[in-house]
């Protein structure tokens, strides 16, 4: 019998090597770069050589980029839980599969949260620096007082996953939970969380800490504009690890810098690696640079739920995670036209 070649997997940019274990031996790699992303001559070049593809979430994928691939991509699979960045609509019409990571990233990007949370909340960051600056003179009475958590109301909108695993974190340290969705939660789930829905002009004047989780979509575009922004309780803390188009930045780099805000802690950006400049300049924000989902136990399941996609794809069964449903998904390997 004939030797069958094993699939092709383009990877468009270099992950850690732990996230490609269980695909190891089973499927030809080919590995975009490694210390930037694909170009958009890289991107295409791969999809052309590739039955699979896992890709990154700065990557456009769009409906130009899939129709110029030809026949040959069977699977387009995120290496990340958010997955705005592809045409999945285009994708399916094409019959490409279109697939996420959701699991994978939600224990570190609510760990994030946190952390973010507690760090603007105690001012950690501009405390620090007065410290450096060789300005620390001795505990006072009245510096730096912060947000404490037990009592504080926070916010959540967007209430999946990650949402959830916040809320669980969250009352553990003795917040009250309000959160915003489309989809309430069971009943049976808010006694658990301790979790009270609001509508979301009302949970943005009553919350002492607003936290985004929900996907970006043309519905969430904007969510945080100027007008919800001053709807917002003055001093209260926002924290956004979502996706940075959620906040519309010009906004609220000014609501912070007016004082209306106590503060922001911000994981993602609106036009990523760009930042904001009047955002850079206020003492008030808390800036880093997209690290939800940056551990390496966390990038190694990553690439399990990425590469569980393509296998099941190239096996010709239905991804685990899609993100899609291609009406008529392509055939078996080999049958490209
Ligand atoms: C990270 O931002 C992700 O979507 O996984
Ligand atoms: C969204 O997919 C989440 O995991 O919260």
């Amino acid at each position: 019998m004939e030797q069958r070649e094993l699939p092709t997997v383009f990877i468009t940019r270099a992950v850690p090597e732990e996230a490609m274990a269980t695909a190891a031996g089973k499927v030809r790699f080919i590995i975009g770069p490694d210390e930037r992303p694909a170009t958009r001559e890289e991107l295409l070049d791969g999809f052309r050589q590739a039955d699979a593809v896992v890709s990154m979430l700065n990557d456009p994928i769009d409906r130009a980029l899939l129709e110029a691939a030809g026949p040959r991509v069977r699977v387009v699979a995120n290496y990340a839980v958010g997955f705005n960045n592809i045409d999945f609509q285009a994708a399916a019409e094409l019959g490409i599969w279109a697939a996420n990571t959701p699991e994978a990233t939600t224990d570190s990007t609510a760990d994030l949260a946190m952390a973010l949370m507690l760090a603007a909340g105690r001012r950690l960051d501009e405390s620090q620096a007065e410290l450096r600056a060789g300005r620390f003179g001795g505990w006072a009475p009245k510096a730096h007082l912060g947000l404490l958590l037990r009592g504080a109301q926070l916010g959540i909108i967007g209430m999946g996953r990650i949402g959830q695993a916040v809320a669980q974190r969250a009352r553990a340290f003795g917040m009250r939970i309000a959160y915003f969705t489309r989809t309430p939660l069971t009943a049976e789930k808010e006694a658990e969380l301790g979790a009270v829905r609001m509508d979301l002009r009302t949970l943005l004047a009553t919350s002492d800490v607003v936290t985004l989780h929900c996907p970006l979509t043309p519905q969430t575009r904007h969510l945080l504009d100027a007008s919800a922004l001053a709807q917002m309780k003055k001093g209260a803390l926002l924290v956004n690890t979502s996706r940075g188009p959620v906040v519309d930045e010009a906004a609220l780099a000014q609501a912070l810098l007016s004082g209306h805000l106590g503060g922001a802690a911000l994981d993602v950006y609106e036009n990523e690696p760009k930042v904001h400049p009047d955002l850079l300049k206020a003492p008030n924000a808390l800036l880093v640079p997209h690290l939800g989902t940056s551990t390496l136990r966390t990038r190694a399941i990553m690439g399990e739920k990425a590469f569980a996609n393509v296998l099941a794809v190239l096996d010709g069964r239905e991804p685990p995670y899609p993100v899609n449903r291609p009406p008529h998904p392509r055939g078996p390997l080999g049958t490209e036209s």
